[in-house]
């Protein structure tokens, strides 16, 4: 029978995680946070990060905006981002550590493209809205897939409390994508559908 290193080696597993895994000890020390312990804390910085560039990004999100209903429903998301990012603040004193960011390269993809939708659409028109719903969306999705992830993660390293921080946020996500999806179905889209001339010859997408 091999050692643990081994076995380890012939899983395709890290050997060092492996040992540790044997010796019974899952916590790490503070000195020597575990590898799953150092990839949770680069996410909430990877999500401090995000959070306050979208906060920056936000007031220009709502100003761009043509109806005053998604207006509100970003000037709503926008408290609630102040809550994320102080939240984010919480988890990070109850691991003992100094609030940081991390840059988040999809977050500043995200808001890059975002810009350009804002700057490849007319002003004042329903399909300004259309496009900047979806845009959005798009971070909606991300934090949702972030916070779902963190969730997990610290409930699998045994913090409890955190998760419940966490999953708090992760709900106000996934509820502001619902918001989003209901206000461009409600009347955004449809509307946009009569922006400007029809030139595709319907007949030619019927089934
Ligand atoms: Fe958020
Ligand atoms: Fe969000």
């Amino acid at each position: 029978m091999g050692t643990a290193t081994e076995t380890g080696k012939k899983n395709g597993m890290n050997p060092e995680t492996e040992t540790k895994k044997k010796g019974g000890s899952q916590q790490g020390s503070e000195e020597t946070p575990s590898y799953l312990q150092k990839f949770f804390l680069d996410q909430v910085k990877d999500m401090y990060y995000a959070e306050q560039e979208l906060l920056k990004t936000m007031p220009e999100m709502k100003n761009a905006a043509t109806t005053e209903e998604l207006e509100d429903a970003i000037e709503e998301h926008m408290k609630q981002t102040q809550r994320h990012v102080k939240r984010l603040e919480k988890v990070f004193k109850m691991i003992g550590q100094k609030p940081e960011g991390k840059r988040c390269e999809a977050m500043d993809g995200l808001i890059k493209e975002l810009k350009t939708i804002l700057r490849e659409t007319e002003e004042n028109t329903m399909t300004r809205d259309a496009a900047l719903i979806i845009a959005a969306q798009k971070i909606e999705h991300y934090e949702i897939a972030s916070y779902g992830g963190l969730v997990a993660l610290a409930i699998t390293l045994g913090l409890e409390r955190a998760a419940d921080i966490l999953d708090k946020t992760l709900m106000e996500e996934e509820m502001t994508d619902q918001m989003l999806t209901d206000i461009a179905e409600a009347y955004i889209n449809v509307e946009a559908e009569h922006e400007g001339k029809y030139s595709w010859d319907k007949k030619l997408f019927m089934v």
